[in-house]
């Protein structure tokens, strides 16, 4: 070996492997490094781009519809319908139910809320058992967990659904862990009341309340459950009487509390509304459509399911919304925007974003 290559020995290397060899070495080093670039450029997601596919960590689109957050030692955990396969309309349908067979409910985790990984199905299907309703026949939507202080339960609720709509349940499932796998308890009626579209929300008290379009989807009821969060302890309230509100997605805000809903056009979109509160049992006030820009009379094409309260000290939230595929529902996207407070007047708005970070969550 000479001096000089003793000092340098990947040179001394390249010496013994000849010129050829080492062009060939270098140009596959290049391809290497090109490769892993390009996979971690795939996996990194940088901004909220509304309506485009939204990949999670392996590359997959993220498949978690009608879903809900929760925030569990500083991660986040999304959990939605997971909707693989083929969109069929029942033979017997008279109304648009596209629906694709029940596989469950999936769940992913993010410290970033935007880079998710696919933590597998929180909830499973029951293949075997045609009474389950889990059972692939059957329609299972708008999951949401919520986490029990007292229990250390991890509790999802589910509108629980027959194939042809006419169950109208609520299903309730528990887990230890935020991940599952849950272990469905059952279904039922809250307080003998039809039950579809649905929320949860956890008051600072720990007392915990279900939202749900009820009464054919003309009124909504919010019941406060008993302290397992488990079911209704049997106090509710009828809200929003006749005015057909769907898809609850509930938040706190200095002491008040407001619920973006939908109107009831099935899987296709209507114009937004947020609602205000000073108790979640008390009088409901309609503020009127908060989106705005372009398409904001259509929800930007899309349905309310869920409000993340990032940092709700300094007003900031996260809108969520489905936009919906009818005909191809696993294709359905996510639109997800900074809601707009006003601090001083409280005004709020949903303003129309193409692509945002989280510094645009600062009002
Ligand atoms: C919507 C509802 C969805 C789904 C759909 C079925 O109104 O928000 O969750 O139930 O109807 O058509």
């Amino acid at each position: 070996m000479t001096k000089a290559n003793s000092r340098f020995p990947l040179l001394q290397i390249f010496n013994n492997i000849g010129y050829y060899s080492m062009k060939r070495y270098i140009f596959l080093l290049v391809i290497l490094m090109l490769t892993t670039l390009q996979v971690v450029a795939q996996t990194k997601n940088e901004a909220f781009v509304p309506k485009a596919v939204w990949n999670d960590t392996e590359g997959k689109p993220i498949n978690a519809h009608g879903g809900g957050l929760l925030k569990y030692r500083g991660k986040y955990y999304w959990y939605g319908e997971y909707k693989v396969g083929e969109t069929t309309l029942p033979s017997w349908a008279t109304w648009e139910c596209y629906r694709t067979d029940v596989t469950g409910v999936s769940c992913y985790s993010s410290k970033d809320l935007l880079n998710w990984t696919f933590e597998g199905l929180a909830l499973s299907a029951v293949k075997d058992d045609p009474e389950s309703d889990l059972h692939p026949s059957k329609v299972i939507e708008r999951p949401k967990v919520v986490y029990n202080k007292k229990t250390k339960k991890f509790v999802m609720w589910v509108h629980a659904e027959s194939a042809d709509y006419s169950k109208a349940a609520a299903g309730v499932a528990v887990s230890d862990t935020p991940q599952g796998p849950f272990r469905y308890i059952g279904s039922f009626r809250p307080n003998d009341a039809m039950s579809r579209d649905q929320t949860l929300f956890v008051d600072d008290d720990g007392t915990c309340y279900q939202f749900s379009s009820s009464e054919e989807n003309q009124t909504l009821h919010i019941n406060r459950l008993t302290d397992d969060y488990l079911k209704p302890d049997g106090q509710y309230v009828r809200r929003f009487i006749g005015q057909a509100r769907e898809a609850p997605a509930v938040f706190k805000y200095k002491d008040k509390y407001y619920m973006i809903t939908s109107g009831c056009t099935g899987w296709d979109p209507n114009r937004a509304e947020l609602a205000v509160a000073d108790s979640i049992m008390g009088e409901w006030t309609v503020i009127g459509d908060p989106c705005t820009g372009i398409d904001a009379d259509k929800t930007f094409y899309g349905q309310s399911t869920y409000v993340i309260p990032v940092n709700p000290k300094k007003g900031q939230f996260i809108a969520c919304f489905d936009m919906w595929k009818k005909k191809d529902l696993a294709d359905s996207r996510y639109i997800w925007l900074p809601i707009k407070i006003n601090r001083d007047t409280g005004d709020m708005k949903i303003p129309w974003m193409p692509k945002w970070t989280l510094k645009d969550l600062k009002n």
